[in-house]
């Protein structure tokens, strides 16, 4: 339970909240770099922490993001001309490069005027089929984190992106909640059964034990947490990563995951398949993978769950039902969903689209849903009093998840490398190599 100003506290990430005065000092993905506009293509808008921005790219397809407003007099850079070098406000004509440049400002006789401004652009870099900007203080930027399927050819890596109608901090709980997914998505890993899917024989066994023994700890990056599940005489521990401040190194070992706030009431939720070996990336398994998940096209689509979508009649709401089949429900599907990503998202659109975490009550599987919430405040609370933000400093690329059998006496620490804890005073222990 979270009283209301530490709720708002948490999931207010507009300009100018210490939440999203916090996000902002780290590198956060802004567009799929599939769905960035083509080289010289037509500039587009996107948002992110509340605010509006403009994404391009330049003829050498170098990717850009721009402050939505014109830094002369604010027309939407949306209806700016492509120009090869750079984008063209077709107000009074200003022009800007990717970088920022002031290329031309026509209607100013000096000519050393463009000399002395500056366009109102942000750092971006590509990577890992992301394209990921930095929005806060200038020459403050971290290094990038470099995840591990940043390094894998695009044939090796599957990206999707859904949008769901909810604040982000009740997508990113759906995503260190281990016990719901013997529940709620109890009929899909019913399925895993005859899939040859890996992600399927890497879920299959959480039909069972609905009551995993979960506990979690606080790191440099933010926390890891355990779901210890008895199944067949076995016992089977999935540790998750939460880095912060919104992304999640899925127990699989293989997903990876940024929840980002397009606004308070609505994020992007970017999902990163990879596999060093085989071509995940590529089809048939590419589609069959997203289609078993509900990530694929038309299913996202049919929920209002793209962003050309999420503002249409389809998108999940109390007046469509969230898109819930009780006919297929009756007939013995446990939710009436098409699949995972839709029973998630209904779950989190129907609480509201902030949750009111003074109404909760809380039970011992939800540890790693409190120990969210001391992360993020955590990070709020550091720049609202001026403190250092210990998770910057973290090298968060090395957070991983992961899923293994463990015997009786072991700890599940042993399994993550580098695993840290961060006791109450700040100071770190390593556990394990
Ligand atoms: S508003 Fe863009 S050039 Fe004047
Ligand atoms: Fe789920």
């Amino acid at each position: 339970m979270l009283n209301k100003q530490d709720n708002e506290l948490m999931c207010r990430t507009g300009a100018g909240t210490p939440l999203g005065d916090a996000m902002r000092r780290f590198w956060l993905p802004v567009i799929q770099s599939a769905d960035m506009p083509s080289a010289n293509g037509d500039p587009k808008t996107v948002e992110l922490l509340g605010e509006r921005f403009v994404v391009w790219r330049d003829e050498q397809g170098r990717p850009g993001l721009f402050a939505e407003g014109c830094l002369h007099r604010t027309a939407s850079m949306q209806l700016a001309r492509a120009e090869g070098d750079g984008l063209r406000c077709i107000y009074h004509g200003w022009k800007f490069a990717v970088d920022g440049t002031v290329l031309e400002t026509p209607n100013v006789e000096d000519p050393r005027f463009k000399e002395r401004i500056k366009g109102r652009t942000y750092p971006v870099k590509e990577a890992g089929g992301i394209v990921w900007a930095y929005l806060g203080p200038q020459n403050e930027a971290p290094p990038l984190p470099q995840w591990a399927f940043m390094d894998l050819p695009d044939a090796h890596r599957i990206n999707a992106l859904a949008v769901v109608n909810a604040n982000f901090v009740q997508v990113i709980e759906g995503l260190v909640d281990s016990s719901h997914l013997t529940v709620l998505h109890s009929s899909a890993l019913a399925r895993t059964n005859d899939s040859g899917l890996d992600y399927a024989k890497k879920t299959s066994h959480m039909q069972f034990d609905s009551a995993p023994r979960i506990e979690a700890d606080e790191t440099d990056f933010g926390f890891h947490y355990v779901a210890i599940r008895q199944t067949g005489g076995k016992r089977i521990a999935r540790v998750t990563s939460f880095i912060a401040p919104c992304f999640v190194a899925n127990a699989n070992g293989d997903i990876w995951l940024a929840i980002v706030p397009v606004n308070d009431e609505r994020c992007n939720l970017y999902h990163v398949w990879w596999d060093a070996e085989k071509r995940v990336g590529e089809e048939p398994l590419r589609s069959e993978q997203l289609l078993f998940v509900g990530l694929d096209e038309p299913t996202l689509r049919k929920y209002g769950m793209t962003p050309d979508t999420c503002d249409s009649p389809a998108a999940m709401s109390l007046a469509n039902g969230f898109g819930q089949d009780r006919v297929q429900q009756r007939a013995g599907h446990f939710t009436g969903f098409d699949s995972i990503t839709q029973e998630d998202a209904a779950c989190s659109v129907s609480s509201g689209t902030i949750r009111d975490r003074s109404l909760e009550m809380l039970c011992p599987a939800d540890i790693a849903i409190s120990r969210l919430h001391r992360s993020l405040l955590s990070c709020a609370r550091a720049v609202r009093d001026q403190r250092e933000l210990p998770a910057l400093r973290a090298d968060a690329g090395r957070a991983i998840g992961i899923s293994a059998e463990i015997g009786p006496d072991d700890d599940w620490r042993g399994l993550v490398p580098h695993h840290r804890i961060v006791s109450a005073a700040g100071s770190r222990t390593e556990r394990s190599q």
